[in-house]
């Protein structure tokens, strides 16, 4: 059975007992806690929670979700069921069905028969697991369900109680398990081995609520849920290994074209050799996790997400060339898993072109890295056996991941081929020094400090009522004042403090746009916010200076935005839009945006795009943009529902959970519809000029344009013109003029120059005359010995040494003519036919002489050009010429 089949028995068997289908939401979601989506529960998790009620008519859903885990990235290949990527079919009961409703839906969809619609898995084959005291999920299952009590086992938290791994829901769950046959292990159930033993589902009793701790099985349980849930989550690529009958996940329909297609690209068999299957599955099951985060917004980066990406796509290159691969790989493995997966995500069909270009930019950035890094390594490895030591060490090993991003799996397999080992552990510890200190920036700059524990009996209790589409001054109450990292009662003049209010107009960082300037006034008390940041998407934290008086918690205050700030800042967050709206109609739909920054009066947007943007396609852009303001169109924002915001045709920005209740931001129509929780201008003329300042790279497959708007839009093309104006001055020209005028002087600039090289070699030439006159004879032989001014040049230097040569002609002849430039002493030694026949060769001289001046030269017995280092020398190696020529 394919596996777009299994996917849609699942969703049938559901939505046939009225679960309502839900697509998979992205892979990233804006979780802090989470780096991408690990399990199907995720996006449903404020429901669970009762924090929003689920908008499903029968209060049951049922999904599949894209989920991707890759903390064990190292074990991919080497098991048979480890994916970083999955497909995670789940059923979802929000206080509806509990315990009897999980286990009996799950069990018929796994044994009905095929011809029924389910799986038609042999139910003898069936083993299930239950937490310790769970009595009554353990009698469901025998006597419901009639599995013999034999094949019920009994398991602690660490295995049979699940949580997210954070505060959130949790409760016990119970695990179906799939008996593959004594070939794959020994007897006995899943606790006796889980890899004959298959773990194919987990059914969750979400019935509490877990607080912080560590592990699976190490936190406090803060007690009941409001109601009693189910969570499920069955592996559809464990299951399509079963009904496909194949060894493992990597093997299945949808991963063995990959893997055909790297034997083919590497000429090495599949199934031939342990180690080389290792890295045929590892490039299977990384192209196929690389391609679906660059279709959910992920680009290469050396941070986060895009970290991730990187290692995995860099991981496929490396794994190709090691099976012997040798050219580019990573198009047809691209190609390929976008032709298998199409079918159940139909959207990688409008985002092919982007998804190569991503892997291909990469993989050519990559291969470069491995050769700068290769020779880099080479110089490490040498200086360490030239010190007599076998190890490289740590600091090397890191300077070759942090600088050459050379992965220290590649650095140990160098060293392993050099006869050298790498100190692992000196490199871990930089590395954790390194991590510590990112962290402890990105968290300081976000937060004004690390933990964010502080926060969380306002985040749960008093979210943050936004009072600032509509208002810019509100009365507010302070709920909470921190300062110096700990809660306090009350800020005195001249303190810097964080404030927790019950509702604000002032905007908080977020969707790009920077967060308000204002004032919190009480009478005579004065705070100044210097910024807004937002935890957890509820609550705001304003970060301010006491500037007069002193202020407590639970006092009645006033909260005002500035307003020059806040109206330059809409400008700017308006005129992204019409940006982003006439980057798609110049680039095309695949131009799509990374993210962007507003602050008043300049923004920047981030766009996924692999080329530089043309000065006509930037101009395009720019005028696109001040046409839309010129058209002074209504600003509208609408509040309404997440997919009725996608059939309006409003651009979801990657990386976002939108709620229930989305807000579309529509300028002129088609041309700007996006989902956006920003401030705006009410119509697009109160943008103000637009000007687009430039375009440049950040990083592989980005692109940045930055641009001002309003005032200092203008400010920036006053100044301009002033600029302008100086220099048409200066050149007594009409600014209209200018162009013409500077091509015309570059022109005679270039010409002069050409004029006066030409006189140069004039005067040089004139020269020969007077320095043949110089000649002295020694041994019978004319010789000439000469420093010329600086600046000659080994060409200037041949030309004269002939000349002069020429003049000496008819009796055996050597002149030697030094000089210095650019920081080089150029030479050049000639000697006429006479002396070379009297066994006078210019190469030997030279050979001589060159090592007066720390240098050599080349050339034949009667003219030898070269380059030394040392002026110094000149005038010792002249005296050995002499005493050379005159021994003759
Ligand atoms: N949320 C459960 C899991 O991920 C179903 O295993």
């Amino acid at each position: 059975m394919q596996t777009h089949e299994i996917r849609e028995r699942f969703i049938n068997h559901f939505t046939k007992a009225g679960h309502q289908e839900v697509p998979s939401a992205s892979l990233i979601l804006d979780d802090p806690n989470l780096l991408f989506v690990n399990a199907g529960m995720v996006p449903f998790k404020p429901y669970f929670l009762g924090q929003q009620n689920p908008p499903f008519p029968n209060g049951t859903a049922t999904s599949i979700q894209k989920c991707v885990r890759t903390l064990d990235i190292e074990e991919v290949g080497i098991t048979t069921r480890h994916n970083t990527f999955f497909q995670m079919a789940g059923n979802f009961s929000f206080g509806q069905y509990f315990k009897e409703g999980a286990i009996t839906y799950a069990w018929a969809l796994l044994t009905n028969p095929v011809a029924e619609g389910g799986y038609g898995l042999d139910p003898e084959r069936l083993w299930v697991t239950v937490y310790l005291d769970d009595d009554e999920a353990a009698d469901i299952w025998h006597e419901k369900v009639g599995i013999p009590r034999e094949r019920i086992q009994r398991l602690g938290m660490a295995d049979n109680y699940w949580s997210m791994g954070v505060p959130g829901p949790c409760g016990p769950c119970s695990e179906i398990y799939y008996d593959r046959g004594p070939e794959y292990g020994k007897e006995g159930g899943p606790i006796a081995d889980d890899n004959r033993y298959l773990e194919i589902w987990n059914l969750v009793f979400m019935e509490n609520e877990r607080g912080e701790g560590i592990g699976k099985d190490n936190f406090e349980i803060l007690g009941p849920l409001p109601k009693k849930n189910i969570d499920t989550g069955l592996g559809v690529e464990r299951v399509a290994c079963i009904l496909q009958g194949v060894d493992n996940v990597y093997e299945t329909d949808l991963l063995a074209p990959v893997i055909a297609v790297a034997e083919r690209l590497s000429g090495t068999k599949y199934g031939a050799k342990q180690e080389d299957d290792i890295r045929f599955r590892v490039i299977a099951d990384h192209c196929r996790t690389g391609m679906m985060l660059i279709l959910d917004g992920v680009t290469p980066s050396n941070e986060g997400r895009g970290y991730i990406l990187r290692r995995l796509l860099r991981r496929i290159i490396r794994s190709a060339r090691l099976l012997g691969a040798t050219g580019t790989t990573l198009e047809e493995f691209m190609n390929t898993i976008m032709d298998t997966m199409t079918p159940s995500y139909p959207e990688i069909a409008d985002n092919r072109e982007r998804i190569l270009r991503v892997s291909i930019t990469e993989e050519a950035a990559f291969l470069k890295t491995l050769e700068s890094g290769t020779e880099r390594f080479e110089e490490a490895a040498a200086a360490v056996k030239s010190k007599g030591s076998s190890s490289v060490s740590g600091a090397d090993a890191f300077a070759l991941h942090d600088t050459y991003g050379f992965p220290i799996d590649l650095t140990l397999e160098m060293a392993a081929e050099a006869g050298l080992e790498v100190d692992t552990e000196g490199f871990e510890s930089l590395m954790a020094e390194q991590r510590a200190r990112a962290k402890a920036d990105n968290q300081a700059k976000k937060h004004g400090h690390a933990d964010l524990s502080i926060y969380r009996e306002w985040v749960d209790e008093h979210p943050t009522v936004f009072t600032g589409f509509d208002e810019l001054s509100s009365s507010v109450k302070v709920l909470g004042l921190i300062s110096g990292g700990q809660k306090v009662s009350e800020v005195a003049e001249g303190q810097e403090v964080e404030v927790i209010l019950d509702a604000s107009p002032l905007y908080a960082e977020s969707g790009g746009q920077l967060g308000d300037r204002g004032t919190i006034t009480r009478g005579d008390v004065v705070l100044d916010v210097n910024d807004v940041q937002k935890i957890g998407k509820k609550l705001w934290v304003h970060r301010a200076t006491v500037t007069r008086g002193a202020l407590g918690v639970g006092e009645e205050v006033t909260a005002q935005v500035n307003e020059q700030w806040r109206h330059a800042a809409r400008q700017s967050h308006s005129a992204t839009h019409l940006i982003h709206g006439a980057l798609r109609q110049v680039l095309g739909p695949t131009a799509v945006q990374a993210g962007s920054m507003n602050q008043p009066g300049y923004l920047r947007f981030d766009f996924n795009y692999t080329e530089q943007l043309t000065p006509e396609q930037l101009k395009d852009i720019e005028s696109i943009t001040n046409l839309a303001v010129d058209n002074d169109w209504a600003v509208n924002t609408i509040e309404t529902s997440l997919a009725e915001a996608k059939a309006m045709g409003a651009m979801a920005l990657f990386g976002e959970n939108y709620g229930d209740v989305v807000r579309v931001v529509e300028i002129g129509g088609p041309f700007s519809i996006e989902l956006c929780g920003g401030t705006h201008v009410s119509h697009s003329s109160q943008i103000g000029p637009v000007s687009i300042l430039g375009e440049s790279s950040i990083g592989s497959g980005a692109r940045r344009i930055e641009a001002y708007s309003g005032l200092d839009s203008f400010h920036y093309l006053s100044k301009e013109r002033a600029l302008a104006e100086g220099i048409a001055s200066s050149l007594k020209a009409k600014t209209d003029d200018l162009p013409e005028r500077i091509a015309a002087l570059t022109q005679k600039l270039k010409e002069t120059e050409k004029q006066l090289e030409r006189m140069r070699r004039q005067q040089m030439a004139q020269q020969s005359g007077q320095i043949a006159a110089e000649a002295e004879l020694l041994g019978g032989v004319s010789v000439v010995i000469k420093r010329l001014d600086a600046g000659a040049n080994v060409g200037d230097l041949r030309n004269i040494a002939n000349d002069v040569r020429g003049k000496l002609s008819g009796k055996p002849a050597v002149v030697a003519l030094v000089s210095e430039t650019d920081g080089k002493v150029p030479f050049v030694i000639a000697a006429s036919k006479e002396a070379v026949e009297a066994g006078l060769s210019a190469k030997d001289l030279a050979a001589q002489f060159g090592g007066y001046i720390k240098g050599h030269g080349g050339g034949k017995p009667d003219m030898v050009q070269g380059a030394g280092s040392e002026i110094g020398g000149f005038e010792s190696g002249a005296q050995a010429l002499r005493a050379a020529i005159q021994n003759a």
